[in-house]
Parts: structure tokens; C-alpha cells; sequence
């Protein structure tokens, strides 16, 4: 079984169908790429997967369970996390801050109560800023970290509840070609635990990070493979150039 199955997805926005029965099927440590034009459904279907949006039809598989109907607080407990466009960093709070609520929130309300959780959660937060490169930064305000910074603290926060999947709506958006090369190298490490699905523009950036790749045009899908077997289909160069 994958990890994550949705199928026959659906979503009517009033007159428009943003999404016509698109799926899409990710394995366990497997880096998935989403792409597709602009207003193709990519954000649509990663927001069906979340919990954000409620496909008008369709099912999603998450671990063996149908969570079609779960809650997105229900979806982050089964294992599943994402980060939108739109920032959840606390801009006024220290970076240390930040990754300890995102931490924090994952703890029972016991260990919360008896303030258990900073001393315990003190190693966590460092580990995270450390993966992240953010460690000589810890108590500085997160407002100071550049653009490229502030998404690598947002996906640290996403990575706080150790999801079984990560879902990232176009992290690398604004970011200079040198962020782009670190997220790639700081995404890496997290696929030992962790399974991705990525939407992005640059097709170099997703080319070097994903195995598969799940093509998306006009809510429906083109086409869903391997890389190569991607870059070697028809029907996606037609589309790509169409769009040049
Ligand atoms: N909340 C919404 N209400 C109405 N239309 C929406 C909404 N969200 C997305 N759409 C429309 O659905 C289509 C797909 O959008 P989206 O999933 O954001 O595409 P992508 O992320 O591939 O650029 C677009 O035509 C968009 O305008
Ligand atoms: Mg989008």
C-alpha cells in the first residue's frame, strides 16, 4: 500500500471545476513532484490532501486509513504536515521561539502544565536550528532572516510533529538561485523519515530532488512516472511549450 492515495478528486469552485478527478499516489520516503501550468489545480488538490479544501468528490488513502473526512487537525495527527505560500513564522519571536511552540504543540498538556517541556524540548530546538542553518541565529527575531531563511524555519516548524509527509506548496517562490541550491540539500536528509510532495516552478530544482513526478493540466492528470520516464513524455513537452 502507499503511503498516500487520493483518487478521483474533484473540486467545483461555483462554475469552475478546479480539479476533475485528479490523483495522485506517493510511496513511503519517496519525493514526489506536483507540476503543472499556473491555475492548473496544483494547490487545489495539495489543499484536498490537507484537510484545507473538501474535494466535491474523491477519496484519500493516508496509511491505510480513508481520511476523506478528517479534520485538518485529524490529518496532522495521522502524520501529515504542510506549509502553504502563506507564513506561519511568528515574525516578532526569536527563531528558538518558534521551533519550540511548533514543538511544544505536539506535547500532552501534562508536560505543558509542570513546564516539563522546555528544559526536555531545549536539545530538539538546537537539533532543528542546526539541520536547518539557523543555529547561530536562534535569538535573533525571526523578522531579521532573510526570505530564503524564514521558509527554511517554516519547514523546520512543519518537520516539529515528525510527519510521514510533508506537503509543500512552492517553497523555493522568491528565493535566489544559492537558497535554491540549500533547500534542495536541507530537503534531503528528512526522505530517511519523511515523504514529500513538492510543488514547484523550476524544473531543475524539482528534477534534481524528486524520484517521481505527477503532472497536472487543467485539473486532471497528464501524466504521473518516474523523472525520465517525464522528460520523455510527449504530451508534457507539448504542454511546457505551449506555455514558453
Ligand atoms: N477558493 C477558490 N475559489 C474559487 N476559485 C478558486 C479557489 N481556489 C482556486 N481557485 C481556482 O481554481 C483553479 C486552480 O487553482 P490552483 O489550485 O490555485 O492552481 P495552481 O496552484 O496550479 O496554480 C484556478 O482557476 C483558480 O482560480
Ligand atoms: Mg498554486
Amino acid at each position: 500500500m502507499p503511503l498516500l492515495e487520493a483518487a478521483g478528486i474533484k473540486k467545483v469552485f461555483g462554475k469552475l471545476t478546479a480539479l476533475d478527478g485528479a490523483a495522485l499516489t506517493v510511496g513511503e520516503n519517496e519525493f514526489h513532484g506536483l507540476i503543472g501550468p499556473n491555475g492548473s489545480g496544483k494547490s487545489t488538490l495539495m489543499k484536498c490532501i490537507a484537510g484545507a479544501e473538501v474535494p466535491t468528490q474523491g477519496k484519500v488513502s493516508f496509511v491505510n486509513t480513508d481520511i476523506t473526512a478528517f479534520t485538518p487537525t485529524e490529518r496532522a495527527r495521522a502524520g501529515m504536515s504542510l506549509k502553504f505560500q502563506i507564513t506561519s513564522v511568528l515574525p516578532t519571536l526569536t527563531l528558538y521561539d518558534n521551533i519550540l511552540l511548533a514543538l511544544q504543540a505536539q506535547c500532552s498538556l501534562l508536560d505543558l502544565v509542570f513546564s516539563r517541556t522546555r528544559g526536555l524540548l531545549h536539545d530538539q530546538v538546537m537539533t532543528m536550528l542546526t539541520q536547518f542553518r539557523l543555529a547561530d541565529r536562534a535569538f535573533d527575531a525571526a523578522a531579521a532572516l532573510s526570505h530564503g531563511q524564514q521558509q527554511w524555519l517554516e519547514i523546520a516548524m512543519a518537520l516539529a510533529g515528525k510527519p510521514k509527509l510533508l506537503l509543500l506548496d512552492e517553497p523555493t517562490g522568491g528565493m535566489s538561485l544559492e537558497e535554491r541550491r540549500v533547500t534542495g540539500e536541507l530537503l534531503q536528509p528528512i526522505k530517511q523519515h519523511c515523504s514529500l510532495v513538492i510543488v514547484e516552478h523550476d524544473l531543475d530544482f524539482i528534477r534534481d530532488i524528486c524520484d517521481r513526478l505527477t503532472v497536472i493540466d487543467q485539473g486532471k492528470v497528464l501524466a504521473s512516472g518516474t523523472v525520465s520516464e517525464i522528460q520523455a513524455n510527449k504530451s508534457v513537452q507539448e504542454i511546457y511549450l505551449r506555455r514558453a
